[in-house]
């Protein structure tokens, strides 16, 4: 199979490097080409900028083809990284892309400066659904030649799936968690896809992609836990799901819950954001506050999700667990939150987990104090400080047993003068993770080649010191990919 919209063999590397301003610079023409007539000064400078780049590419390839697989942008097979300064610039554009029914962008080198002034003019305009729907007609009718459009059903996501189905299983812990995770985030994809169109989840489909999760877990493999810190800082994307699942099995795990319940608590937790659906997505992403009528609307998913599930045809535990996680999980331990009951409602254990959860994963998503997301280990603290009133003690405990004192993703120096990073937890032992060694006390670095990892931290040494993103400058998660 090809890499979605190219060619994997391709060096990856310019196109790489060509990904980030290609983003920035069509993101910035679609808002100025939004907001400004195309006689507009502003409108001309981005135009005129953005054709520039296309020619400059255009020396190198054949053709520009942008498309959106599984919640990631490609440009030409290779995927664009999503690190927090482009997430904008990213999720606007993705959004844009599913509201016309667009899989992806196809530039082709004798594309003139007049035909992509029209298509953006066309591609703005479509906006409306009833416009978007005629989208490729308009474009070949306004005699647009060198700009296609890739109709999202032309994206063969399950291709990604098959790909990994068919690779044999990899020998390492973490390769095999990684197998597993990926594998959740692109089914969630396609549980997710179907219930828009049939307004109800398959639920035998869930219970299959957690199942090998609750055998990592029960394995006492937690290097998929580890993975829950692969984040794109968006509490909207299919990892987001996936993570909630791999959290709160985790935790169902540490509280002895039996090996049933731990899959349906997977269930639960993977389809906990299901009525989400009936949120436009521009609510879901919109930057600023918002108004009350959108938040009446975001009140609303758990109520939603609750009713596309009981949609479902017959009657089971499985299915009654992740209703009740769908409707309880913004609820509070104190019975704040939403949806709005009496202090005597009984909020189910499963929810509870769920709900824990889910704001671990979410709290690292939000920027709103900070100029940068928190880190886990900042959000760990918010949640065992503050916010600590808002949920059961004992998931709570639950959930630092899962994750540890110092989660997946976290910088330290140690005692013994090394700078690791944390890749997985140690439910034995909260307060010594699994490592790899960055910086050695002389100051020398490990290969990368031969990586040195501590599997878990040794006995006699000890966190001294957790180093935040602005001290250390690493690309942690880069580091936690590989
Ligand atoms: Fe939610
Ligand atoms: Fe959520």
């Amino acid at each position: 199979m090809n890499a979605p919209g190219g060619d994997r063999e391709h060096d990856a590397a310019p196109i790489q490097a060509a990904g980030e301003p290609l983003l920035l610079r069509l993101s910035a023409l679609m808002r100025t080409a939004r907001t400004y007539d195309v006689s507009n000064q502003a409108f001309r400078r981005q135009l005129h900028e953005f054709t520039a780049l296309l020619k400059r590419l255009f020396e190198e390839e054949d053709e520009l083809v942008l498309v959106v697989v599984a919640d990631y942008l490609y440009l030409n097979g290779v995927r664009i990284k999503a690190h927090t300064g482009l997430l904008g610039p990213y999720h606007a554009l993705m959004a844009d892309f599913e509201r016309r029914h667009v899989g992806g962008l196809r530039f082709l080198p004798s594309v003139t400066d007049a035909e992509v002034e029209r298509f953006f003019q066309i591609f703005v305009a479509s906006e409306d659904p009833s416009l978007a729907e005629r989208l490729p007609e308009t474009i070949a009718e306004a005699a647009i030649a060198n700009i296609l459009v890739v109709p999202a059903a032309d994206i063969d996501a399950e291709d990604l799936a098959r790909e990994l189905e068919e690779q044999p299983t990899p020998k390492g812990e973490r390769a095999r968690a990684r197998k597993v995770f990926w594998r959740a985030v692109l089914g969630t994809r396609k549980i997710v896809l179907r219930a828009r169109q049939n307004g109800r989840p398959d639920l035998r489909q869930a219970k299959r992609l957690v199942q090998p999760i609750v055998d990592n877990i029960l394995k006492h493999e937690y290097a998929i836990v580890g993975l829950t810190a692969l984040k794109d800082h968006d509490e909207y994307t299919y990892t987001h799901c996936v993570n909630v699942a791999v959290l709160s099995i985790s935790m169902g795990q540490q509280l002895g819950l039996p090996r049933q319940a731990l899959a349906d608590l997977g269930v639960a937790g993977l389809l906990h954001d299901l009525g989400k659906m009936h949120i436009p997505s521009e609510v879901l992403r919109k930057p600023d506050a918002l108004t009350p009528e959108e938040w009446g609307l975001m009140r609303r998913h758990p109520l939603e999700g609750a009713i596309m599930i009981a949609r479902m045809p017959g009657l089971s535990t499985v299915m009654l667990d992740a209703m009740r996680a769908c409707l309880e999980h913004h609820m509070n331990y104190n019975r704040t939150g939403y949806p709005d009951v009496d202090l005597e409602w009984g909020q189910a254990t499963m929810s509870r987990i769920v709900a824990m959860s889910d704001c671990f994963d979410a709290i690292t998503a939000h920027r709103a104090y900070h100029s940068r997301p928190r880190t886990a280990f900042e959000g760990l603290q918010i949640l065992l400080g503050p916010n600590r009133v808002n949920f059961d003690p004992a998931v709570l405990w639950a959930l630092v047993r899962s994750v540890g004192l110092y989660p997946a993703g976290t910088v330290l120096q140690t005692a013994s003068g090394h700078v690791v990073l944390c890749t997985s937890p140690n439910p034995n032992d909260v307060t010594r993770p699994y490592c790899r060694v960055l910086v050695r006390p002389d100051g020398q670095v490990p290969s990368e080649d031969a990586p040195e990892t501590w599997d878990p931290m040794p006995e006699h040494d000890r966190a001294l010191r957790v180093l935040l993103p602005e001290e250390h400058k690493l690309a942690t998660t880069d580091l936690l990919a590989a």
